[in-house]
């Protein structure tokens, strides 16, 4: 990665640094004491904002900007920075998925840094001794389900292409904090609690297995362990050495040398289930810049991540089913939310059954997306809930899929606009809570369990090869829908995404629709109550986390129930951002209030 432009001068650096260390903690703190009940103001700019799921990151993001940074140097510094303070969700030793528009010539990029599957993989990689799938937490809490990490490679690409401040100093805010310290956040330390309450007991540890992050998340030893609490000023020498080599040397420090070396140890010697990963597999990885998937909405265009992610495809699906409907005027209209879950339903029945790994299997992206297979899918949406929807035959079909699961805080999304028109939505994640569970000794960060999002049954029920099996070198099916929406003349309109697992795929659907079809605006779209439907229950948000004023989930789940839905009401932590562009350029933010996140832009 190079500079491209002058060097911001190392006195002012030093001064927004220091003052980066000092009051941002304060700041984090006065955040989370926010009025819950309030709904949050959608924040505004002129010249440029991010949003992330942490107010460190977002400021760390902002910081690059003020300096005259660009998008990709915001992204590298936010990305490090949630590495250290939000690690539960995403960090270097994860992967991503980028779309990115370019400001100079309004290209739009979209770049793969999914993880993948070391070359010893197979299809029965999680199968037992008698071909039964393992249980989700065996292999989640092992070295089997680590893919090779791409977010230092997609730091690299993207910097290295686009970026205008010095390697040092996109990394020096993640690397300052790690060194200074920074307060324990109260989701950090809650969901530390919640796994440990999963073991058997302090002695007999599946999470927190491994001894380095255990010393650095937890307080105790076998006899009695419990989170380190909130506000716990944490430091991680560690992680501050890793990002002053990566700084110095880029991708190429953590892909090979002592950070790979300890990463293939840390895989092969996991004390659960060791995994198969190389040096080879470290030294081969690559970002994909794939062709981004746009739909036209309602005079819009709305462009998302294609294969390996389903995220593109299952967005752009329910968007233009919905595009016949007329929707009405109330975001939370029973009618509305009813047409919301069907279009949900009949998406996630094509997404389960043909989406995969494009370079690995057939996946008929066109046909999905096609008008007149849409239409039809469409015309099954009637007034009633249709009940379990069968997957369509899109024209160019051939594979066969299965496999939907919830997931939970492993994942963060990442909203950008600079001041030269470039944008970036990142969807970034470790798949599940503290991926992994272990720490790559020396370096401080946590392996994925991105592998998990494979299906780990081979073959279907008829005894076809699942699409979405394991082989070498592929990169798992995801759920993420990092989104970038243009108005009619072409020009940028709205950056989107979010966490969530399967459930991203509606929440950021929701969020486009709140935005697009009922002008809610960037604060109001993210924190309105989700329903959704994974073609099955359909899920409507209960009251906890979401902040909406006279928000009745019981009463709008006897609303559905009476238009035949089986309705589940329940949590549902989404993790929002997003960045709208006014007809005057001036730009509206909001984050999710499910999490700790905010809008930074002036
Ligand atoms: O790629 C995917 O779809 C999942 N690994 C994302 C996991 C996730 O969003 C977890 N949590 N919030």
């Amino acid at each position: 990665m190079q500079a491209t432009l002058r060097t911001p001068r190392r006195a002012a650096v030093l001064a927004l640094l220091a003052a980066l260390a000092v009051a941002l903690p304060a700041f984090a703190q006065g955040v989370a004491a926010r009025d819950a009940a309030r709904l949050p103001e959608a924040a505004t700019a002129t010249r440029e904002m991010v949003v992330t799921a942490h107010p460190l990151a977002s400021e760390a993001g902002a910081l690059m900007l003020r300096l005259g940074g660009t998008a990709a140097d915001a992204m590298v510094a936010a990305q490090t920075v949630l590495g250290l303070v939000e690690p539960q969700s995403s960090g270097i030793g994860g992967g991503a998925f980028a779309l990115w528009r370019d400001g100079a010539n309004g290209a739009l990029v979209t770049l793969d840094a999914r993880e993948t599957a070391p070359m010893a993989a197979t299809p029965e990689r999680f199968l037992d001794a008698v071909a039964a799938p393992l249980e989700f937490a065996d292999a989640w809490q092992s070295g089997l389900s680590v893919g090779v990490p791409g977010v230092p490679a997609l730091m690299q690409a993207t910097h290295d292409r686009w970026g205008r401040l010095p390697r040092a100093t996109v990394f020096a805010p993640a690397r300052r904090l790690a060194l200074a310290g920074f307060p324990l956040s109260g989701r950090t330390a809650d969901q530390v609690e919640g796994l440990l309450k999963r073991n058997a007991s302090c002695a007999d540890r599946l999470f927190f297995r491994d001894p380095a992050a255990f010393a650095h998340f937890v307080e105790g030893d076998a006899t009695a362990c419990a989170a380190k609490p909130a506000g716990t000023i944490l430091r991680n020498p560690a992680y501050a050495r890793l990002m002053r080599r990566l700084a110095r040397r880029g991708a190429a420090g953590f892909y090979a040398g002592p950070v790979a070396r300890a990463v293939v140890e840390a895989v092969r010697s996991d004390p659960n289930r060791p995994g198969d990963m190389t040096l080879d597999d470290l030294a081969a990885y690559r970002v994909i810049a794939r062709a981004p998937v746009c739909v036209g909405y309602r005079g819009r265009t709305v462009c998302g991540m294609g294969p390996p992610s389903s995220g593109g495809v299952a967005v752009g699906q329910m968007l233009r089913m919905l595009e016949g409907f007329d929707l009405g005027d109330d975001p939370l209209g029973e009618r509305a939310l009813h047409l919301f879950a069907e279009a949900g339903r009949l998406a996630f029945a094509d997404r389960n059954r043909y989406v995969a790994d494009a370079d690995f299997v057939p996946v008929p992206v066109a046909g999905l997306l096609d008008p007149g297979y849409l239409a039809a899918r469409a015309a099954l949406i009637g007034e009633r809930d249709m009940g379990a929807a069968a997957p369509g035959d899109p024209p160019g079909a051939a594979a066969a899929g299965a496999h939907v699961r919830a997931k939970d805080s492993g994942t963060s999304h990442v909203s950008i606009i600079d001041r030269f028109g470039n944008a970036l939505s990142m969807t970034t994640t470790v798949e599940s809570s503290f991926g992994n569970g272990v720490m790559v000794p020396g370096f401080g960060f946590l392996l994925n369990n991105e592998l998990t999002d494979f299906s780990f049954a081979p073959v279907d029920e008829s005894g076809d090869p699942v699409a979405n099996r394991v082989e070498p070198g592929k990169r798992p099916r995801s759920s993420m829908s990092p989104t970038i929406v243009f108005d009619a003349e072409g020009a940028l309109s709205v950056v989107t995404g979010s966490p969530g697992g399967s459930r991203i795929i509606g929440y950021t659907a929701r969020a486009l629709v709140n935005a697009l079809d009922f002008g809610l605006d960037a604060q109001a779209a993210v924190s309105a109550p989700h329903v959704q439907n994974r073609n099955g229950a359909t899920e409507v948000e209960a009251t906890g986390e979401t902040v909406w004023p006279g928000y009745d989930p019981e009463a709008l789940a006897a609303a559905l129930k009476a238009r035949g839905h089986e309705t589940r009401v329940a949590p549902m932590t989404s993790g929002l951002s997003m960045i709208v562009v006014g007809p005057d350029g001036r730009l509206t933010g909001g984050a999710d209030p499910r999490r700790d996140g905010v809008a930074a832009g002036r």
